[in-house]
């Protein structure tokens, strides 16, 4: 790293989901399922999703309101906002203009969207880097926000049981101290692979042209065995290399804090790392998959339960559709969340 390269630090976490739960036997409402075939391939008993006019939009506020409390910074001080979401509810104006707006943040500051699926927050987390590293900007908000239910076919029970809604929000800033808190972070995809989960959007031609094929449905499409041998083949390994960028050992990392798509997965990586259950945050089993919310949800509701003691060191990773994937060694310093 460039000696003239400013470090980052994370000031603040929150996270925010909604309150409506539908279980696993719920969902034997909508089609043939059960709690048992859905929680032993998944972990998963039950998940939140949004009803009425509440969006991500509204997650997203809240998780962003917390960590700014919780960074203890003003407003006015935050340069630019970047909002992750997989489908944020309106592709324009973005989520994160739309959050500035409900924030009330009266600068001009740039605000800006980027998909990276269930890895948005790292990626979001790497741009933001960039942009403090080398001193463009000082404060920069961090919002990773789903509503996953409004984009799931209901009738298919191969995804739909997966997925929940929720929000949550970093603020990371350049570290007055000198101290770095990623220890390490890489991102990475594989365009060519992209198609095994994806969500096309509803479209036609113009109508003095020949019509598309297919029209978009506007809901998730995966073909989870794809996806599942695809996670579970490279997300271990790949952490297992952001470890070692980091100069750590895995013994000597306080957690493992990974996205929530299915407890099988978080199991491999476990695995891997030959941690114990303590060290391996889940909570799949009340959320479901939240897409890119998922790890911030994990981190902040992970030290509000006391499973995370905070001054300590977590792995962080994620993977989606793109495909993406990518990982962080993070320090975790008292009073982030
Ligand atoms: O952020 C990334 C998001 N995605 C993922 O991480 C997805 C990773 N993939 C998975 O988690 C798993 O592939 C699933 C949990 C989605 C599915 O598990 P699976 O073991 O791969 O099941 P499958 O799709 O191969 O289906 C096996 C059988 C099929 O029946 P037949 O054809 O063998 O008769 C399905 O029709 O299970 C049936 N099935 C169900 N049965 C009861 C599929 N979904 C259900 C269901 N309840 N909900």
């Amino acid at each position: 790293m460039d000696n003239n390269f400013i470090p980052l630090r994370i000031a603040g976490v929150g996270y925010s989901v909604p309150k409506t739960v539908i279980t696993n036997d719920d969902l034997t409402k909508l089609y043939e399922t059960s709690d048992e075939w859905i929680y032993t391939r998944t972990g998963i008993k039950e998940r939140r999703v949004v009803s009425g006019n509440e969006t991500a939009i509204d997650l997203g506020l809240e998780a962003a309101k917390k960590a700014i409390e919780k960074a203890g910074i003003n407003l006015d001080e935050i340069d630019c906002i970047i909002a992750a979401s997989s489908v944020p509810p309106q592709l324009y104006p973005t989520l994160a203009c739309t959050l500035q707006a409900k924030l009330g943040i009266k600068n001009t500051i740039p605000a800006f969207d980027m998909t990276a699926a269930c890895t948005g927050l790292i990626y979001a987390l790497q741009v933001a880097r960039g942009l403090i590293g080398t001193g463009i900007y000082k404060n920069i908000l961090i919002v990773a926000a789903d509503n996953n239910s409004k984009i799931t076919d209901w009738t298919d029970r191969g995804t739909s049981i997966l997925f929940g809604d929720g929000a949550g929000a970093m603020v990371v800033t350049a570290s007055e101290d000198g101290i770095d808190d990623i220890l390490s972070l890489e991102i990475s995809s594989n365009g060519a692979i992209g198609q095994m989960i994806r969500t096309n959007m509803p479209s036609e031609c113009c109508p003095l042209v020949e019509q598309a094929d297919e029209v978009g449905t506007g809901k998730i499409i995966m073909d989870g065995k794809e996806v599942y041998k695809f996670a579970v083949t490279t997300v271990p390994k790949y952490v297992e290399h952001c470890i070692e960028l980091s100069g750590m050992k895995a013994e000597d990392i306080n957690y493992l804090i990974p996205h929530q798509a299915n407890q099988r997965i978080i199991e491999a990586i476990q695995n891997r790392l030959n941690y114990s259950d303590e060290k391996v945050i889940s909570n799949i089993k009340y959320y479901g998959n939240t897409s890119a919310a998922s790890i911030p949800i994990a981190l902040a509701e992970g030290v509000e339960q006391g499973k995370i003691k905070l001054g300590s060191t977590a792995i962080l990773c994620g993977f989606g559709a793109g495909m993406t994937w990518g990982g962080a060694v993070v320090r975790l310093r008292e009073g982030i969340c």
